[in-house]
């Protein structure tokens, strides 16, 4: 064990009662993974947790960097925390994750931050307990900017927000260089975990009785390609849906470059796999992909969404669509709501363009105005309304398998969960039935959910 951890926890059982620790992370699950490996730590170091950040002796805000909004929200809650650490002045302020991989943001935090201690980037899990022992022994401030890492840390045991869902990361990083996004300098290049401890985790998972294993990475497709192994997703998912159990595999996410008929075959293929895929698609139109370098056609993409329908008759799809992307003009833009029209979506995460300092599309002239990507946001979100009201109906009559993820919002009594179809399903029940399986028989479709019955 990091000798830091016993050093932090000696310091700690000394004070009259035991610190506690306030972690927000923002951004993919992903992120709120590695927020979870960093309550481990600070366990281990002694700490218990409050959801109240002016309640907590040590803050961290585990941060998100994929578009500027996530950016702004950090540093207004950092001018929040400013208040709560002149109330409290021993209080530790921590920022880690991918805003503190980009040189810009350390040097505003250096500047006009000065009462944050700690800044720690992506993948340092090893060096945060040495970090914070650091501060409690008197230094003002540490910042690493050691940069994104090469390499995977197994080991780091997680505090997990729910019981009966776990995410597990399959592989770090990535190598695309899509032209829009800072992922792949924030987080550095692909690596991917053995396929071994990858399942010996999920047999954990499994024993401790989770129903839910969502797999992660920024491209799940290229899990294995720098392993020496050969084992690549296909035969990763083969091999988990064997562990004996009652769970349902779910992942995220599939570039569509590298979603091949293996995939599909497999999804076909292990039962207990979601009969759901998210396959982000960002554009309809070839001009704007290749300006992505996103490195598929709109007619490649179709493609495998028809041969997954054929294979995989009963699943949905869901997709990201960046609006506005530089440039994008109002015929590109149809040929996106066109796409859309031709797959049917029974999702849609749509988010406007927005500039990254670092990447390729920052360099780009945008002559788009920002009210045209609104109203290029609102007609998407009204398609895809339509559709879903429209195919949310093929399911009344049907018997759905609901992972109940606990109370609904309709009062007691009521229940929401998700189907093995990532639908939203809403019923009558038991709140003790949260975290298990349930069939429910739909009676009616709603905006963005169904209704049913327990059967
Ligand atoms: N602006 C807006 N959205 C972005 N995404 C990635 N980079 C940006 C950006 N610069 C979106 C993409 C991706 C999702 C996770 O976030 O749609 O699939
Ligand atoms: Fe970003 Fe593209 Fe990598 Fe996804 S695949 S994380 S959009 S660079």
């Amino acid at each position: 064990m990091d000798p830091y951890i016993e050093k932090v926890r000696t310091i700690n059982e000394k004070l009259d009662a035991s610190p506690l620790a306030h972690v927000h992370s923002y951004g993919c699950q992903l992120n709120v993974t590695d927020g979870e490996k960093l309550k481990g730590l600070l366990s281990k170091m002694g700490y218990g947790f409050t959801d109240v950040p002016e309640e907590a002796d040590l803050v961290v805000l585990n941060t998100c960097a994929v578009r500027e909004n996530a950016e702004d929200r950090v540093f207004g809650n950092l001018g929040f925390l400013k208040h709560y650490k002149e109330m409290k002045k021993d209080m530790i302020i921590c920022i880690s994750g991918c805003m503190t991989e980009q040189k810009n943001v350390v040097e505003k935090i250096r500047s006009s931050y000065k009462y944050v201690d700690i800044v720690i980037g992506t993948n340092a899990f090893d060096r945060f307990p040495g970090y914070v022992h650091e501060v409690l022994s008197g230094r003002k401030h540490v910042y690493d900017e050691s940069g994104p890492g090469t390499g995977v840390s197994e080991g780091n045991e997680q505090i997990r927000s729910s019981s009966f869902k776990a995410s597990v990361p399959i592989m770090y990083g990535c190598n695309n260089f899509c032209t829009y996004c800072i992922v792949p300098y924030v987080r550095g290049r692909e690596r991917s975990r053995k396929a071994e401890d990858i399942l010996d985790e999920v047999r954990g998972l499994v024993a401790d009785g989770y129903r839910e294993i969502m797999l992660l990475g920024q491209n799940v497709n290229s899990y294995g390609n720098d392993l020496e192994d050969g084992i690549k997703f296909p035969e990763l998912l083969r091999r988990i849906n064997a562990i004996e159990g009652d769970f349902i595999i779910r992942f995220m996410s599939s570039h569509p470059k590298d979603a091949g008929k293996d995939l599909i075959d497999a999804l076909a293929d292990c039962e207990k796999a979601g009969h759901f895929l998210h396959l982000p698609v960002q554009s309809g139109s070839n001009s704007v992909l290749e300006r992505m370098n996103r490195r598929y056609t709109a007619e490649k993409y179709l493609e495998i969404i028809d041969y997954a329908k054929s294979r995989c008759p009963d699943f949905t799809f869901s997709t990201d669509i960046l609006i506005g992307f530089p440039d994008e003009t109002d015929e590109e833009f149809e040929d996106t709501l066109k796409l859309i029209e031709k797959v049917r979506y029974s999702n849609i995460y749509s988010f406007i363009y927005s500039k990254r300092t670092g990447t390729k599309a920052a360099l780009l002239e945008d002559r788009t105005p920002y009210s045209a990507k609104q109203e290029r946001m609102q007609k998407l979100l009204e398609l895809q309304r339509r559709i879903t009201t429209e195919d949310y109906r093929k399911y009344i009559g049907k018997t759905l398998k609901v992972l109940v993820d606990g109370p609904g919002k309709g009062g007691e009594g009521t229940l929401t969960g998700k189907s093995s179809e990532f639908i939203i399903v809403n019923f009558k029940g038991d709140s003790s039935l949260t975290g298990q399986f349930v069939n429910v028989k739909i009676t009616a479709a709603r905006n963005w959910a169904v209704e049913g019955e327990q059967v």
